[in-house]
């Protein structure tokens, strides 16, 4: 199983201090922010990882991860030099993953759960997709799946919806296999631009291809100044719950 982290993107909700520094490196508890999702790899077993990046935080990244070896981690980097999309992101990666296995973690995605029992399951698993849920609060911001009660698997799922089907957050976790590169192709652009994840999981979701489990622990985007400071929070344990999404 290869690990590949997107770290890349402007941050404009994080704004003014992402014009400087990109928010990955923004403290969490006493890490920066991106050594969570590589703690989670390493959690899970997942030692060799990729990370997808701006160009211009390659020095940074030098310094703070280099190859990965204090974290006991094999970390590769590669370069998003433009900004379009997640699914644009994981597509970058092809190359390095080659013909494995991969889970791809979205840099500013923070959570409790252990990855570890669900990535050993879909090394057996033979669907190409495997997605994690959460209940939200304000599911008008993130990717919504919708799930069909007589099959109990997910039959659409909806990018910032305006009339939520559902309060189920698809979050930013994902398992692939390789195959899942063919599937890119088929994307287009939406409407802010971006190759959508969503556009992908839901191609998968039409060929029978998309499992999912709940996430039990608590779960958070902190993309924003609020979930930034309720994910520190999280983090030192002062909180319980991220409720307030
Ligand atoms: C992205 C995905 C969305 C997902 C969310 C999780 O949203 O597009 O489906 O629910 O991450 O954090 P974005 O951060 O691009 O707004």
């Amino acid at each position: 199983m290869i690990g590949v982290i997107l770290a890349g993107g402007s941050g404009t909700r994080l704004s003014p201090i992402t014009k400087i520094v990109n928010k990955h490196f923004l403290p969490v508890g006493k890490y920066p922010m991106i050594y969570w999702a590589l703690l989670k790899l390493k959690e899970a077993n997942v030692e060799n990882v990729l990370l997808i990046i701006n160009e211009d935080d390659q020095p940074l990244y030098d310094k703070l991860i280099g190859d990965g070896r204090e974290l006991g981690l094999n970390v590769t980097y590669k370069i998003q030099d433009e900004p379009l999309g997640i699914a644009h992101g994981v597509s970058l990666a092809k190359s390095f993953v080659g013909d494995s296995k991969f889970i791809v973690l979205l840099g500013d995605n923070l959570f409790q759960d252990s990855l570890k029992k669900a990535v050993s399951d879909f090394e057996k698993d033979q669907k190409v997709a495997h997605v994690f849920l959460k209940k939200v609060t304000n599911p008008i911001a993130y990717g919504i799946a919708e799930i069909d009660l007589k099959t109990n698997k997910i039959s659409a799922i909806e990018e910032k919806p305006v009339n939520p089907k559902s309060d189920l957050c698809v979050t930013g976790i994902y398992l692939y296999d390789a195959s899942v590169f063919r599937y890119m192709k088929q994307l287009v652009p939406s409407q802010r631009g971006e190759l959508e994840i969503t556009d992908l999981n839901n191609l998968l979701i039409k060929e029978g291809q998309l499992g999912y489990q709940m996430l039990n622990g608590w779960w958070i985007d902190a993309g924003t100044h609020e979930s930034l400071y309720y994910a520190n929070q999280l983090i030192n344990g002062d909180r319980k719950e991220s409720n307030h999404e």
